[in-house]
């Protein structure tokens, strides 16, 4: 056969063809005095094992390799069977990696198929974690936030990761942390060991004060979470300049690195403050919130803008007084929960996004397991009664002051 037969029978360029030979993963073939190439019966079995075994994605390296050992006889054939054992562990990869993408876009066109059944577009989510029925919480600017996520305030850094990594395998898709927090390394290290679609999860960070007028600090965080975008950006704290660091929030929108954008502790006068100013309205204030202190006064405000409300000390930071209170008991008799879970569930019944912070796997599994059960009015009613409008936590100006001129000791590894 002629190379240009050969090309047109395997539907391969003669250029390839070419190239094949002279890499060695065909041997060297044998060409008419005019210098055509002339491909005997052993040839086009080489071009077809060439054809074959790269189109399974075998590197040329390896192919040229077998072939050299071919050519030099029988004393290879150990070496050429390992060879083959190792093309085919990395085919057997290869093979898990199709089935799983087959197995995940046969799930997003059943979902499609459902959503054009009945107009209701199902969360998308990899398998292991289809049976969380998860909730969102629609923001002002359309994105979707879960209504449950984890917390990492006080984890160290193994503990960041081996939280996450855990929470992300059991079906957690939101993450909250801070460049304060001195853990956003470990925080990314747990999301990729989960094996969790980086578009699966919703992740929060933090902006400190001390980088507010820090024009890379935005970079600074995606590159040590090892991502190009977060799902939610604060600035922590109403501390410093803290105008200068909203506009950094608010470039970062606009770039599309953070696909949404929030305040952190701005209560008190500092929302009308920020609002003469903003151009882009925050999604989301974090601030402490559990039945004892609703924000009832501020909820009235952020209602205003459709600011949604993210509550951190959700468990009292786990103060017992506030778990132990007989309601909860009460209600987690009734409902076969916690009082962590009952509450929990009142935070997510209030409207709230609620990441409470844990390094105890059991913990973290009975955080995320309050989907199941729904809080009557009258419970609620009843919850609403334990509100004191007292905080755990107390700031003061001078803390701020504190707070603009402390320089966390972000991870540099
Ligand atoms: N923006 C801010 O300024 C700010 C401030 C504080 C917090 N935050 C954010 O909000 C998150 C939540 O706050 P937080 O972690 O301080 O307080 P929290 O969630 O109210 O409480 C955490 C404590 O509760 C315990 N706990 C967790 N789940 C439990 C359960 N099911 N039963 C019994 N105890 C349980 C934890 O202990 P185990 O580890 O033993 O489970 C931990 O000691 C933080 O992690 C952080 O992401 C933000």
């Amino acid at each position: 056969m002629t190379i240009k037969e050969v090309c047109e029978k395997y539907e391969i360029t003669a250029d390839t063809l070419r190239y094949y030979e002279r890499v060695g993963i065909i041997p060297p073939v044998t060409r008419t005095k005019g210098g055509i190439r002339c491909y005997t019966d052993a040839d086009i079995g080489w071009v077809e094992n060439a054809i074959c075994m790269r189109s399974a994605g075998l590197s040329v390296e390896m192919l040229a390799e077998y072939v050299r050992l071919f050519r030099e006889g029988d004393s290879t054939i150990p070496a050429r069977r390992d060879l083959l054992m190792e093309a085919r562990k990395e085919i057997i990869v290869r093979l898990k990696k199709y089935q799983e993408t087959m197995e995940r876009l046969d799930y997003k066109i059943s979902r499609y198929n459902e959503a054009i059944q009945t107009g209701v577009l199902k969360w998308d989510a990899p398998k292991e974690r289809r049976d969380i029925q998860m909730e969102f919480i629609t923001l002002n600017n359309g994105q979707r936030c879960p209504v449950i996520g984890i917390g990492t305030f006080m984890l160290k850094p193994a503990e960041a990761e081996n939280s996450v990594r855990e929470a992300l395998k059991m079906g957690y898709s939101c993450i909250d942390t801070a460049a304060a927090y001195c853990n956003e390394r470990a925080v990314g290290r747990g999301m990729r060991e989960s094996g969790i679609a980086r578009e699966d999860i919703f992740l929060s960070t933090k902006l400190w004060p001390c980088d507010y007028e820090n024009e890379n600090a935005v970079n600074e965080t995606l590159e040590r979470l090892g991502t190009d975008y977060v799902d939610l950006l604060y600035i922590h704290q109403p501390a410093g300049n803290w105008l200068s660091g909203y506009k950094l929030l608010e470039k970062a929108y606009k770039d599309g690195k953070a696909k949404s954008i929030g305040i952190s502790n701005f209560e008190g006068q500092y929302i009308a403050e920020l609002e003469k100013k903003w151009e882009v309205v925050p999604q989301f204030i974090q601030v402490e919130a559990h039945p004892y202190f609703t924000q009832s006064e501020l909820r009235v405000t952020l209602d205003k803008y459709g600011i949604k409300l993210m509550s951190w000390y959700p468990l009292g930071h786990g103060d017992k007084s506030l778990i132990e209170e007989p309601v909860f008991t009460k209600l987690g008799e009734k409902y076969k929960k916690s009082s962590a879970q009952v509450i929990l569930r009142w935070h997510t019944q209030m409207g709230f996004a609620v990441i409470p912070g844990s390094k105890n796997v059991d913990h973290i599994r009975d955080n995320l397991n309050i989907l199941d059960f729904t809080l009557t009015d009258e419970e609620m009613a009843e919850i609403a009664k334990l509100d004191k409008g007292v905080r755990y936590y107390h700031r003061t100006e001078e803390q701020l002051k504190g707070f603009a001129a402390w320089h966390p000791e972000f991870e540099t590894e």
